[in-house]
């Protein structure tokens, strides 16, 4: 049984290296996950894999059904979970093509189902959410990129917008004074959900622009879509290590 599980998000819709052994479609309580879980060897680790936006790429991220995923993730026997999400940079040093393993949320979305704990006063239960993402999971991520010798920031708080359009000058500016350093529409409630299932998770984000108004002109879906293809190699490389760092663990 696969103990770790990775989400992918945009741009990592499917894992090139990944050997698959089975794929498994999956109905949870909460409805459907985005597709069905894929299982596979990453060297010689098992991993269950999961595109957040579907294979296709066709769930905006305010449809995504967060709960039916990790729900899934947890009943398959998960205990890691590894998110991959695309954000934009507000931090000088998380400009287009950084990797960011953040510590840290603020969560501006809305709307979204956002707990496992919704329906019963008797079993709501209010995680400590203090730490949103799970410290030695993060080291391992860190420890991978060392192996990778791939440069990364070790840090940073993720604010969390709705979507899907872009931001506005004005509410990067606001995100930035609240102390976000980079900005994303995946992050939650996914982070709050896996913590409710006491699973272990952890974010790898890609910067794929500048955060509105960070630099003159528009934010183009071409520069994202460039940007993303080459950083999304590097993702794949840092995932690569993450066996050979789980051995130090
Ligand atoms: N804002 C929100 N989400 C994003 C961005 C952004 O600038 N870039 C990639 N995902």
């Amino acid at each position: 049984m696969a103990e770790l599980a990775i989400i992918g998000g945009t741009g990592l819709t499917s894992l090139n290296n990944l050997e698959i052994t089975q794929r498994e479609l999956v109905h949870t309580p909460f409805g459907e996950p985005s597709g069905p879980i894929t299982y596979g060897k990453l060297g010689s680790t098992e991993v269950m894999f999961i595109p957040r936006h579907g294979s296709g790429h066709t769930i905006p991220p305010h449809k995504i059904n967060y709960r039916a995923n990790i729900w899934a993730l947890k009943e398959h026997g998960a205990k890691n979970v590894i998110a991959v999400n695309a954000v934009g940079g507000i931090d000088d040093d998380m400009g287009p093509g950084a990797l960011i393993i953040p510590d840290q949320i603020i969560d501006y979305s809305y709307g979204r189902p956002m707990t496992f704990f919704e329906d019963s006063l008797d079993t709501v239960v209010h995680i400590d959410f203090t730490h949103p993402y799970c410290e030695s999971l993060r080291q391992l991520l860190l420890r991978a990129a060392e192996i990778a010798d791939l440069k990364l920031v070790d840090h940073g708080t993720y604010g969390a917008t709705q979507g899907p359009r872009l931001e506005t000058a004005a509410e990067i500016r606001r995100m930035e004074r609240d102390g976000c350093d980079l900005v994303g529409m995946t992050g939650m409630p996914e982070a709050a959900l896996a913590k409710e299932q006491a699973l272990c998770y952890a974010s790898i984000c890609l910067s794929v622009n500048w955060a509105a108004g960070k630099e003159e002109g528009e934010i183009t879906m071409q520069a994202i879509e460039a940007c993303m293809v080459e950083g999304m190699e590097k993702v794949r490389g840092l995932l690569e290590k993450v066996p050979e760092a789980d051995t130090a663990r």
